[in-house]
């Protein structure tokens, strides 16, 4: 496997992004049969039944196209924030009439005051972070005391009949057809290696640990495919 360190520098993914923003959502849910909708549901019913506060104020970073803020607009009213405008642009018409307001801003230097969010949520945004730690931190600094942080993100499979299988899929025939079909020779190429580099379940739990948060816990979706980390300032 190729371990040479990914090139994560912010212009380089906000390029990428806008560049495939045109066949993001039809890509995400063709390569993902679907189950990345399932996740987001799946990952927000989770977090209600963590959340105690009414009506809660809820920051969606790494908005994207808007899937994940307009889950959360089932609970409370929704920041959504992304760096790329075409991949906002194509959110506008999905997310009009709900009570989502999305704004481009970088997620490594947020332009909110401290301690204003009850929830900060991030969905396949935190892996694309030029500097992981950075980024956690300023979730840190934007959230109450006593908010909640969700992070959903790719990982590595943990049961090695699934790894071995997903991983022909996953490495070969996403990026094949990903890239084809948004005209991008890079960008599908770029997600299996971002996952590989990621950190593990355990050591991402750490690390949150070690920032500061409380009562991190983790959730595996298909063995691990995906995962849900959960935390609270
Ligand atoms: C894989 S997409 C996920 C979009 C959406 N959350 C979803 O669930 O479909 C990752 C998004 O993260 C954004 N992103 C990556 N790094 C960022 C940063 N530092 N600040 C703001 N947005 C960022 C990209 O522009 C892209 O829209």
């Amino acid at each position: 496997m190729d371990i040479e360190k990914l090139d994560k520098k912010s212009s380089r993914i906000k390029n990428m992004f806008n560049s495939i923003s045109h066949r993001y959502d039809f890509l995400n849910h063709f390569l993902s049969l679907g189950t990345d909708i399932y996740w987001r549901k799946r990952s927000v019913k989770i977090i209600k039944s963590k959340n105690r506060i009414e009506n809660p104020l809820i920051l969606d970073l790494c908005c994207g196209t808007g899937d994940f803020s307009l889950q959360f607009a089932k609970m409370g009213n929704v920041i959504g924030v992304d760096f790329a405008e075409g991949m906002l642009r194509n959110g506008l018409e999905k997310v009009k009439g709900k009570r989502i307001y999305l704004t481009c801003g970088d997620a490594l230097l947020l332009p909110f005051r401290d301690d204003i969010f009850d929830i900060v949520s991030i969905a396949f945004g935190v892996r694309n972070f030029e500097n992981l730690e950075r980024g956690l931190l300023e979730i840190r600094r934007v959230l109450k005391k006593g908010g909640i942080v969700a992070i959903l993100e790719f990982s590595n499979p943990e049961s090695r009949f699934i790894k071995k299988t997903f991983s022909i899929y996953f490495h070969k025939i996403l990026p094949f057809l990903g890239n084809l079909i948004s005209k991008s020779d890079f960008a599908y190429s770029y997600l299996p290696q971002s996952v590989s580099q990621f950190p593990s379940h355990e050591r991402m739990k750490k690390i949150l640990e070690d920032l500061g948060f409380k009562k991190v816990t983790y959730k595996l979706f298909f063995t691990g495919i995906s995962a849900l980390y959960i935390g609270e300032k």
